[in-house]
């Protein structure tokens, strides 16, 4: 007996993600796996952290092959390449190790095999926009990756997925892990500008929609989901909504971000640069993306969810309060979120409040 075509089942082809135990890379990786996809981990060694233990052993346990190497190791790529057959490859190194990648991509170039290479973007598009000093670096160097790519004419597409879903502190590198203010709210400039929020399960989602899509070859791919475009008025609004009372505001000006990212202190200062680009200058919204290498993520995929910014400051809210309640004695007062608690949250669980890319 024939099968017919369409019940033969898709081979899936395997993918290589280096980073996958970052901020960034583990969102990633976990969406792969849950794909289905064959996926193997780039480590440069057992890591030490616990953290980042935990992240590789939950990834090992869901199926993740862990492989040891560095991206910037010519040779050993290439073999990594050639001996696993990997046809996709994802780089999501953190922002110090960007030109790392620049042996990475002479491997893809030398093995030729590689069906699509989507480097460490995961943010705004680098050739749109200038940030100021030390943040600028940080694009000259993705640029140049971007570059070479090109140039060596390697398939691939660039996730310019704007922000993640949270308080955007200006002196945080990663301010999902962080609950919004319980204090005060810091408003950059007049606070007018908006920008897009994206949970971090969502760039991983979308990204391993995105990583085989023909529409997406060679193309840049921006988040811009109409359920998550604020400005910081409106997020700090939001967040009273939950936690039931409102808190003071204190202006940082654009002098006040300036001057934080003149200060140069690594990576403090970098993001006080994005900071000033984001919601002074308005980088994510400052262009039009109906260019022939652009598309837009909720075109590709209209009935595709979407989670809310207002479900992730719902967990971060959750959070808190288990975590009050779980360490509370008696005598402790009976609102707990208004106190300022010491705690880390992440925006990471997928849950029931999404809202498709039509909203
Ligand atoms: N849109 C946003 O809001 C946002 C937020 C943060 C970051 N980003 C962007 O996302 C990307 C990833 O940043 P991140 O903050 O997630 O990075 P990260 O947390 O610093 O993680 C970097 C990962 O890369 C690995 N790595 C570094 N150098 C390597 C090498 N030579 N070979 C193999 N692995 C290497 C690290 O491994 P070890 O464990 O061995 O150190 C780690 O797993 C960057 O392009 C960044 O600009 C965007």
């Amino acid at each position: 007996m024939t099968i017919p075509a369409t019940s033969v089942p898709k081979v899936k082809s395997p993918v290589l993600i280096a980073g996958a135990t970052g901020f960034i890379g583990h969102f990633v990786a976990d969406a792969c796996l849950a794909s289905g996809r064959p996926t193997y981990v780039l480590v440069r060694s057992t890591p030490t952290c616990p953290s980042k233990a935990k992240v590789l052993r939950s990834l090992e346990e869901k199926g993740a092959k862990v492989l040891h190497g560095l991206i910037n190791q010519k040779e050993k790529m290439e073999k990594i390449l050639k001996e696993h057959k990997i046809e996709i490859v994802i780089s999501a190194v953190g922002g110090e190790k960007i030109l790392d990648q620049l042996p990475l991509v002479e491997a893809i170039k030398a093995v030729g095999t590689v069906k699509r290479f989507l480097p460490s973007e995961f943010g705004h598009d680098v050739n749109r926009t200038e940030p100021v000093e030390p943040g600028l670096r940080m694009y000259i160097e993705k640029r140049k990756v971007r570059d070479l790519i090109e140039e060596y004419g390697i398939p691939f597409t660039y996730i310019c997925c704007n922000s993640i879903a949270s308080w955007p502190y200006f002196d945080n590198t990663h301010p999902s892990e962080v609950h919004p203010p319980l204090d005060k709210f810091q408003i950059y400039g007049d606070g007018n500008v908006k920008a897009y929020f994206v949970a971090g399960t969502d760039i991983g989602k979308f990204t391993m929609k995105i990583v085989d899509d023909v529409r997406t070859l060679n193309k840049s791919v921006h988040f811009r989901p109409p359920c998550n475009f604020y400005n910081i008025n409106e997020l700090a609004a939001l967040w009273e909504k939950k936690i039931g009372r409102t808190l003071p505001r204190s202006t940082i000006t654009e002098e006040d971000l300036l001057a934080a990212a003149a200060e140069n202190r690594i990576p403090e200062s970098v993001v006080a640069s994005f900071t000033h680009d984001i919601f002074i200058k308005g980088c994510q919204i400052n262009f039009s993306i109906d260019g022939p290498n652009d598309v837009e993520v909720c075109s590709l995929y209209p009935d595709e969810a979407f989670r809310t910014l207002d479900d992730c400051f719902e967990e971060f809210f959750l959070r808190l309060n288990e975590k009050h309640v779980s360490s509370r004695d008696e005598n402790a007062p009976p609102n707990p979120v208004v106190e300022p608690l010491i705690v880390t949250a992440t925006c990471a669980e997928p849950t029931s409040t999404t809202v498709n890319c039509r909203a």
